[in-house]
């Protein structure tokens, strides 16, 4: 059984069908990394699969339950699936603490000395063992994200999404949040990380698939699909991203039409 299992996924806005078709399996333990341009649909794919979008087509398992089933439980769904943003989203009046004993409290219906038990051993998991009483405002983007993280670990999911969830942070911080996605990768999590970074793609991704208009255009070890891709999309898209010096003169080229 797959941890993540999504056939036929299609996702429309109106006239605009934004996923044609996605077939994507993920096994439990693995790491895979979603790539692609802006608007290639990573995020509507993430947002399926804990139902944050509801598909236009197509099923998601999650460990074998369909969430995409009408009769499902929509909140035992989103208690299995951890999610992580570009955005922390941290409550600015709670503590680190607190930001992370919330949902646990209101969801989970965990009482308060459980709850603050499980908050400090995974905010201890990603290394805000010294931050526990600041506030967010107190809290570097690194710092706040990693509270983020440790908040969708608290809930206990079985498997965890990112969605770009380096972009927001100063270049400096990047490495901590990526550290700690290193670190669950290694203690076996299973996860779906929609990524710029493709240093952490090559390093970290059991996996990478490359998106392009709505389908998985190509999939494979970050070997083959990084350092050697089968397609021309793929490689347009990777010469943007790992040069983009290059990125920009591209633009420039699309928005003139001359020779930049
Ligand atoms: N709620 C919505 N209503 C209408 N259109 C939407 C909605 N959400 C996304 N879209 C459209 O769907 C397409 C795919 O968006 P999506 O956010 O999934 O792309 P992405 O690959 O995550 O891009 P980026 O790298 O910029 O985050 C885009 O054209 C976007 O404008
Ligand atoms: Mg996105």
């Amino acid at each position: 059984m797959s941890a993540i299992e999504i056939t036929g996924l299609r996702k429309s806005f109106g006239s605009l069908e934004v996923l044609r078709g996605i077939d994507l399996r993920v096994e439990s333990g693995e790491v895979v990394c979603v790539i692609g341009p802006s608007g290639s649909g990573k995020s509507t794919l993430l947002r399926c699969v804990n139902l944050l979008e509801e598909p236009t087509a197509g099923t998601v398992r999650v460990a074998g339950a369909e969430v995409t089933d009408p009769e499902v439980d929509i909140d035992a769904v989103r208690r299995r699936i951890g999610m992580v943003f570009q955005s922390f989203n941290l409550f600015p009046h709670l503590t680190a603490l607190g930001n992370v004993m919330i949902a646990q409290r209101k969801v989970l219906k965990r009482g308060k000395e459980e709850a603050e038990k499980v908050a400090r051993q995974n905010l201890a998991r990603v290394g805000l063992d010294d931050k526990m009483d600041a506030y967010p405002a107190q809290l570097s983007g690194g710092q706040q994200q990693r509270v983020a993280i440790a908040r969708a670990l608290a809930m206990g999911p079985q498997v965890m999404l990112f969605d770009e969830p380096t972009s927001a942070l100063d270049p400096e911080l990047v490495g901590d949040v990526l550290g700690v996605m290193r670190g669950l990768a290694r203690e076996g999590m299973t996860m779906m990380v929609v990524t710029h970074e493709m240093s952490f793609a090559r390093e970290v991704a059991d996996r990478v698939v490359f998106m392009d208009g709505g389908v998985v255009v190509e999939q494979g070890p970050p070997a083959q699909v990084i350092e050697n891709p089968g397609h021309e999309r793929t490689r347009t898209f990777l010469s943007r991203v790992l040069d983009p010096a290059a990125a920009r003169v591209g633009e420039i080229d699309r928005d003139t039409g001359k020779d930049a």
